[in-house]
């Protein structure tokens, strides 16, 4: 059962009985939202879809072809009478979102045909609703390679100011809750950047702490892990991950942002007290306290993430993106139904304060 942290400011505290997820789920129940599932055939989208509209969390709007929807629902029993599904193929908005796709860099010159065929993909369809405020949120990913839903939105969702890069993090919960806040972690980016720069790694910390105090109301503890704590070992590995934590603490301070960061630190001392206190880190609240963890590269992240999934029984909810003027996620392919509907409901959340959060003003 989870409380009230005493670090918890108590106007934006979320009171996080049960677990972590459904106290998410009634945060948004008291504020739905739409979000939009670009596979509208995928089975377990059809079902967290369902779960999702079922629970009075917002609405669910699926893509795809009306009589494959439909198809694709019978079979795993789904009524999709309170469900919204757009065929971009036959949608009013398709002629609109064409003219808009057309102005884009990448699209300029390819002419109406090819212009309407890529729109005919749900991937880009749901793209083009994001940013044009169709919806407030999107979930993609159970069934497609990273990139087919990820280079639409790099290319069409315009990018948060001062961000020049899209990454990712991940809610982790584990069921020992000495860990995190009362077990749960944000992790990243376990999902989109294979080698991030010096840059990238400092946007990536700040945005996670900011999306941790969003989720869970407590002041984030943002370790930027390496194999390296403190300069225990000295060389461009560990210098890099130093000068990241240096450049995210002078952004945090800069915009006054109230985030702890600290690095670099290897995983056990920024999540266990001993090791921190053995290891004589001084590193204020950050070290055997860490809530967020940044990982130096995808490799180490994507890892890690699978590995507390499978070996601790982690519950995860990710991808969700980081560095987008809106809320969007990527799934993994091997995402249960729990977990699209928990990041379902992530996202949703997200949507309600994003602007206030990411200070963007989400344009079109
Ligand atoms: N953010 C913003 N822009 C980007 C990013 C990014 N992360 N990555 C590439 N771009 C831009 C480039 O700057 C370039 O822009 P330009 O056309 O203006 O010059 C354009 O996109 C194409 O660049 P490429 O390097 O060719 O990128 P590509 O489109 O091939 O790949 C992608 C981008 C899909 C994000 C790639 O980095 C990728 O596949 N990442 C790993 C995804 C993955 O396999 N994740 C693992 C698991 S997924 C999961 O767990 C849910």
């Amino acid at each position: 059962m989870f409380g009230l942290s005493r670090e918890g400011n108590a106007a934006n505290v979320i009171v996080l009985f049960m677990n972590f997820i459904e106290s998410v789920f009634e945060k948004l129940k008291r504020h739905p939202k739409r979000i939009v599932f670009p596979e509208g055939t995928e089975p377990r989208i059809l079902q967290a879809a369902a779960q999702f509209v079922k629970r009075g969390l917002g609405t669910a709007i699926l893509l795809g072809k009306a009589e494959d929807v439909h198809k694709a629902a019978a079979e795993v029993k789904v009524d999709l009478s309170h469900i919204g599904l757009i065929d971009p193929a036959h949608a009013s908005d398709l002629p609109v979102f064409a003219e808009r796709l057309e102005k884009l860099r990448h699209y300029r010159d390819l002419g109406k045909a090819q212009t309407l065929d890529i729109l005919m993909k749900p991937t880009y369809f749901a793209a083009m609703m994001i940013q044009h405020g169709q919806a407030d949120g999107l979930v993609g990913g159970a069934s497609v390679y990273p990139g087919t839903l990820l280079r639409p939105l790099i290319q069409i969702v315009k990018p948060l100011p001062g961000s020049t890069s899209v990454s990712s993090c991940i809610i982790v919960e584990v069921p020992d809750e000495s860990f995190g806040e009362k077990g749960v972690m944000v992790f990243a980016d376990c999902a989109v950047i294979p080698e991030p720069t010096v840059d990238q790694l400092a946007f990536i910390a700040v945005q996670t702490g900011l999306i941790c105090r969003q989720l869970t109301g407590i002041r984030p503890r943002i370790a930027l892990l390496s194999f390296s704590s403190k300069g225990s070992a000295k060389m461009p590995a560990t210098e890099r991950i130093a000068a990241a934590t240096a450049l995210a603490k002078q952004k945090a301070d800069t915009e006054k942002l109230d985030l702890e960061i600290d690095g670099e630190l290897q995983a056990d001392t920024a999540l266990l007290s001993d090791p921190a206190e053995r290891k004589a880190v001084d590193a204020g609240l950050v070290a055997g306290r860490a809530n967020v963890l940044i990982f130096p590269d995808l490799n180490s992240g994507n890892i890690a993430v699978k590995m507390v999934k499978h070996l601790a029984k982690a519950r995860t909810y990710g991808q969700c993106l980081i560095g987008l003027s809106k809320p969007c996620a990527h799934v993994s392919r091997a995402a249960s139904v729990d977990d699209i509907l928990g990041v379902a409901a992530i996202i949703g959340l997200q949507a309600i304060e994003y602007r206030k959060i990411y200070k963007t003003d989400g344009a079109e």
